[in-house]
């Protein structure tokens, strides 16, 4: 691993940003071994980007161990980030302890969960020796009660709340928090406020580091160009294209040549 919570924390003093990705597969890893990127996140968005269900909710521990698994075997270099889903916090402790458990044996080297839930709960995942990273703002967990994927935090009293449950997060042990989907505004005052980096993602510029999806950046999905969102690549065009010229060679009978062919 090249980097651990404690030169995160260094990062933040120095003023230096905090690079994460999204990843879900064994040869998407390989490839973010090989790159720059401090953080490698299995988030449980890859219900979505992955399994193709709505939202987030209907992620296992178990689905959440096996991505793990696969990201973990693929950057075993890299500081790898696990997700807690949806209620793993909300139903006592031991079921907590159990998901922790299992993820962090997955191969994570820390653990993220959304909202702000019971501190003895946290207090004790942290003192278990596991890291723990927040996650507030428009966190996906609770897209029933926010009535869909909005931005949170637009008025005076949902701003404070989410500026106390940043404040409460790092009183109750976490080295890092995400804020998502929030006005950038909220996220400075926030990210001035703590001694832990604040990780962006549609918070603006002002966060200690910044966290984008795998697909999102590479432009996979023409259908979902949320705004916050920089695509580095437009995938999904050279990969149809390649589909097409494949398909083509097989039907004209051009593939596979003499090359192809074990003598
Ligand atoms: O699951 C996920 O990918 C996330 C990011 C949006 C931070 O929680």
């Amino acid at each position: 691993m090249n980097i651990s919570i404690l030169d995160l924390l260094t990062r933040k003093k120095e003023s230096k940003k905090i690079s994460m990705i999204t990843c879900y597969d064994y040869t998407s890893a390989k490839i973010a071994s090989k790159s720059n990127i401090d953080i490698v996140f299995i988030g449980d968005s890859l219900g979505m980007t992955m399994l193709g269900y709505k939202n987030t909710i209907p992620c296992t521990t178990e689905v959440m161990a096996l991505y793990t698994q696969a990201v973990a075997r693929g950057a075993p270099n890299k500081f790898i980030l696990g997700d807690l889903p949806f209620l793993t916090m909300r139903k006592g402790l031991e079921p907590a302890m159990n998901a922790v458990e299992k993820l962090m044996q997955a191969g994570a080297h820390a653990l993220k969960f959304e909202g702000f839930a019971d501190n003895s709960i946290l207090s004790h995942i942290v003192n278990s020796g596991v890291p723990i990273m927040g996650h507030i703002g428009m966190t996906p967990q609770f897209v029933h009660q926010f009535g869909g994927f909005r931005v949170q935090g637009k008025n005076d009293s949902s701003a404070e709340k989410i500026y106390q449950e940043a404040l409460a997060l790092e009183k109750a042990g976490c080295f890092a928090v995400v804020l998502e989907c929030i006005p950038p505004v909220l996220a400075k005052k926030i990210t001035e406020s703590l001694s832990i980096p604040t990780i962006g993602i549609g918070a603006g510029p002002h966060t200690d580091g910044q966290v984008l999806i795998w697909q999102d950046f590479l432009g996979m999905d023409p259908d979902f160009s949320p705004k916050f969102v920089k695509t580095y690549f437009n995938a999904f065009d050279p990969i149809l294209n390649a589909l097409n010229f494949y398909d083509q060679d097989v039907k004209n009978g051009s593939f596979p040549e003499p090359q192809h062919c074990y003598k």
